[in-house]
């Protein structure tokens, strides 16, 4: 694939979509094409998922059906919009993406790893991140920002959000295996701090692997 590909991890109120957004407009400013999507969504079909996996409604949820419904969405996403903005040579970055399905699917919910690694490079047709960033931060203080959050766009916490929070902290441990399990692509950035003084520490690992690479190629 000619573009990058960078994917935004990390429990829920952690700055994800904060950081994708900063990240995205600092790109865009240097002059790069940047696709910037998130999962579950990201295409028609992958939205209306989306809102099968997060409903209130369906608390009851088999964990099977939910990572085939995690899985489902991304085929969608990958066929329709990351694949082809990867062969244009765009930097693709995603708020969520395969490692969320390995933390929350296998890690926390204990389905089988290999299992779910193999489906998922069917789902991707082998694509994967080349740079992951996991914004790491107590899972009190993210869930504190994310109902704040919430309420500043009159929102409801979702199926996920209403987690207990050893739930939280369970994913937060499942994300920090997976960076230690793949340390060349995962980084590990404290979000305990000013989001300016978080977005500097991701642009400088940006602006490294982009001249490693010496992208644009
Ligand atoms: N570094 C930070 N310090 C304090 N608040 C933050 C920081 N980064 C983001 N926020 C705020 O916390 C809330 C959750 O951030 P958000 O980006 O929506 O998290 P996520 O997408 O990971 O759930 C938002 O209201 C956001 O403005
Ligand atoms: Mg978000």
């Amino acid at each position: 694939m000619k573009g990058i590909f960078i994917t935004f991890e990390g429990i829920e109120g952690c700055g994800k979509t904060t950081q994708a957004h900063l990240l995205a407009g600092y790109l865009e400013e240097q002059g790069y094409k940047v696709l910037k999507t998130r999962e579950p969504g990201g295409t028609e079909i992958s939205e209306a998922v989306r809102e099968i996996l997060l409903s209130n409604d369906f608390v009851k949820m088999h964990p099977h059906t939910e990572v085939l419904l995690y899985l489902a969405s991304r085929a969608q996403h990958i066929s329709d919009k990351i694949k082809p903005a990867l062969e244009k040579g765009m930097i693709v970055i995603s708020d969520r993406f395969s490692d969320s399905t390995f933390v929350y699917q296998c890690y926390v919910r204990g389905i089988d790893y290999q299992i779910v690694e193999e489906m998922n490079s069917f789902t991707t047709e082998g694509i994967s991140p080349d740079i992951t960033f996991v914004l790491d931060l107590e899972p009190e203080e993210g869930l504190r920002r994310a109902v704040s959050r919430n309420q500043k766009h009159s929102r409801k916490e979702d199926r996920m959000e209403k987690e207990s929070l050893e739930f939280h902290q369970k994913v937060r441990e499942g994300y920090l295996k997976m960076a230690e399990r793949y340390p060349d692509r995962i980084h590990v950035i404290s979000s305990n701090r000013d989001k300016t003084e978080v977005q500097e520490e991701i642009k400088g690992i940006v602006g490294r692997i982009l001249s490693q690479r010496g992208f644009p190629g």
